[in-house]
């Protein structure tokens, strides 16, 4: 049986310079973890220009860089001080140049990330909204307000900082007294622009144009839902406290107001301006994919990365939901999916399968799945890991990402099937929320520990000393130089199939059709074209394969699929 097709209402175009970004494979490069260059524990510049190569090599399209400017990394950079250089721990604005331009004779595309809900709370705006008191015209560029109560001492409403406690903060006015309160959703660190301020809005036009002048593809937004406030900034009637939460609601008072997307259209007439044209990727988490598509509208964002697949559990029915839910809602905008199984925000999905439920189980409540009544699976979850079986899981679902219609963003280690660091000890946690959740949640440096290059050496081949994060020592053998020798490895898989992807003219976003298959329960068919089958088996038992010639699999194929395998074929026609 099948169903109409899916996910192709626009043909790409021929002009590839100006529409790689509809099926590109981007590789999401977490700086301070990839490579070190210069032994200081942190990644850098000099690191990712010495890996490049790998990355060519690896068969992606381009890579987006996490953000390299001047911070005090209070939040791993997304506090930016300053957003037009380089933070001297990661190089310097000639070294962020020279890794463009490499990049780009490796055919890479470069796509940084701006952040443009907030700033570092050390950067000059700020500090001089500090300075000038009460009545500083610098506060409108930020959310200040005068506090609650008689006397001032209550925040002015109730919302929470997505790191946990009041997303307010007292400031002590330059004469001493108590005085406002600041905005920051994020950290105490990360104060919140306001985005009514026509100065803001003219500051990040320019921030775009300096970055694009030199050369950069694209940027990825950062917290795109979150740059307009309800004015009257009303109580949320929160009664208990979620950390790291997601908007589950369409009139949220701080999260995909209808105000933000103004905003976009202002950022999509800049990125025109440039030949080729330059692209966006939101990072929106919003309540549904039609509120996503939103962002996707012709004169908006080009793309924005869909959180469903990460959130949907490893069961062969909400696989298929969620993918047709999304391609149905970009569909309606002519935009392709952008597909991601993991960021540098969520655990790693080897150990998100490894604890999901098992396919063919009945159960699908939030907390069946995530192993512990009110654990969030994106963040710590709960429960054991069966990593072995994560890890067939992930190989599986690589194949299905990469089969269907759209981009994909990879997370840097995914390719080496690294598993989420779940017992780094509490002294080196550094993101700020563990401090914040009062050491109840360790928040996400587990999916951030530097990637292990070799089998030996003090950081792995990460650099010459100790890395920022301690790495497990079995990660040795999932080092990059381990799997180069194993070509049964997550490495050699994925540049199979990355190879493959760029040679079969029906995947990525082309414009072959995507049919699904009814293959029984527990089963993730689809063609693409008339030639090409991706077949998942995601239930307990083997099942059989379409007639035809298996390109790649995900693991050993014996004339049937095994469980936790998936398999792309193809028929001479
Ligand atoms: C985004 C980033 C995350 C950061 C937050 C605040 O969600 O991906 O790492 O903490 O924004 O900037």
């Amino acid at each position: 049986m099948t169903t109409p097709a899916l996910g192709t209402s626009v043909p790409s175009a021929d002009d590839d310079r100006a529409t790689w970004w509809r099926s590109a494979v981007t590789y999401q490069l977490y700086i301070r973890s990839f490579a070190d260059g210069d032994g200081d524990g942190l990644g850098d510049v000099a690191g990712i220009r010495s890996r490049l190569p790998y990355l060519a090599s690896l068969g992606v399209d381009a890579i987006w860089i996490n953000p390299w400017y001047p911070s005090p990394q209070a939040d791993g950079g997304y506090d930016v001080s300053d957003y037009r250089t380089l933070d001297p721990v990661f190089g310097d604005l000639a070294a962020g140049q020279a890794l463009i331009d490499d990049a780009h004779r490796l055919g890479l595309r470069v796509i940084l990330d701006v952040v443009p809900n907030h700033t570092s709370d050390e950067h000059p705006w700020f500090q001089a909204a500090l300075a000038g008191g009460p009545d500083a015209p610098e506060r409108s560029r930020y959310i200040f307000r005068p506090g609650r109560g008689t006397d001032g001492s209550l925040p002015p409403n109730d919302w929470r900082s997505v790191f946990g406690g009041s997303a307010w903060q007292r400031v002590t006015e330059p004469d001493g007294t108590p005085g406002e309160w600041y905005l920051h959703l994020f950290d105490v660190k990360q104060p919140d622009l306001d985005w009514s301020s026509p100065e803001v809005r003219a500051e990040f036009r320019d921030v775009l144009r300096f970055w694009f002048d030199r050369g950069a593809d694209g940027f990825r937004i950062d917290v795109a839902h979150g740059l307009v406030k309800d004015p009257a900034l009303p109580d949320l009637g929160l009664d208990t406290e979620v950390i790291l939460s997601q908007p589950d609601r369409a009139d949220h008072p701080h999260w995909d107001r209808p105000g933000v997307h103004e905003i976009w259209r202002e950022w999509r007439a800049v990125a025109d301006e440039y030949d080729p044209p330059r692209t966006f990727v939101a990072e929106a988490w919003v309540a549904s994919s039609d509120r996503l598509a939103d962002y996707l509208r012709p004169d908006e964002l080009h793309s924005a990365f869909d959180f469903e697949l990460v959130r949907a559990p490893w069961h062969a029915r909400e696989l298929r939901r969620t993918i047709s839910t999304s391609l149905a809602a970009h569909d309606t905008v002519g935009a392709p999916v952008t597909w991601v199984l993991s960021n540098h925000d969520i655990t790693r999905h080897v150990t998100r399968y490894g604890r999901a439920i098992r396919a063919g189980e009945p159960p699908l409540h939030h907390e069946e799945v995530s192993g512990a009544p009110g654990d969030d699976p994106l963040h710590g979850g709960g429960g054991p890991v069966d990593v072995a079986l994560g890890t067939r899981r992930a190989r599986a679902a690589l194949l299905m990402e990469l089969a269907l219609p759209g981009a994909v963003y990879l997370f840097q280690g995914e390719e080496l099937g690294l598993p989420e660091v779940e017992d780094l000890p509490e002294d080196v946690l550094q993101d700020p929320v563990w401090e914040r959740s009062g050491h109840t949640q360790r928040g996400r440096d587990g999916c951030r520990v530097p990637i292990p290059w070799t089998r030996s050496g003090p950081s792995l081949g990460f650099g010459s000393g100790p890395g920022w994060l301690p790495q497990p020592p079995d990660w040795s053998e999932l080092s990059a130089e381990a799997q180069e020798a194993d070509r049964s490895s997550m490495l050699w898989l994925y540049r199979e199939a990355l190879q493959l992807r760029r040679e079969l003219p029906m995947l990525g976003d082309s414009t072959a059709p995507m049919r699904w298959v009814d293959s029984g329960n527990d089963v993730v068919a689809f063609t693409r074209g008339d030639s090409f089958t991706c077949i998942v088996n995601a239930g307990p038992s083997p099942v059989a394969l379409p007639r035809g010639h298996v390109v790649l699999a995900s693991g050993p194929v014996d004339g049937e699929l095994p469980p936790d395998t998936a398999a792309w074929v193809l028929t001479s026609g």
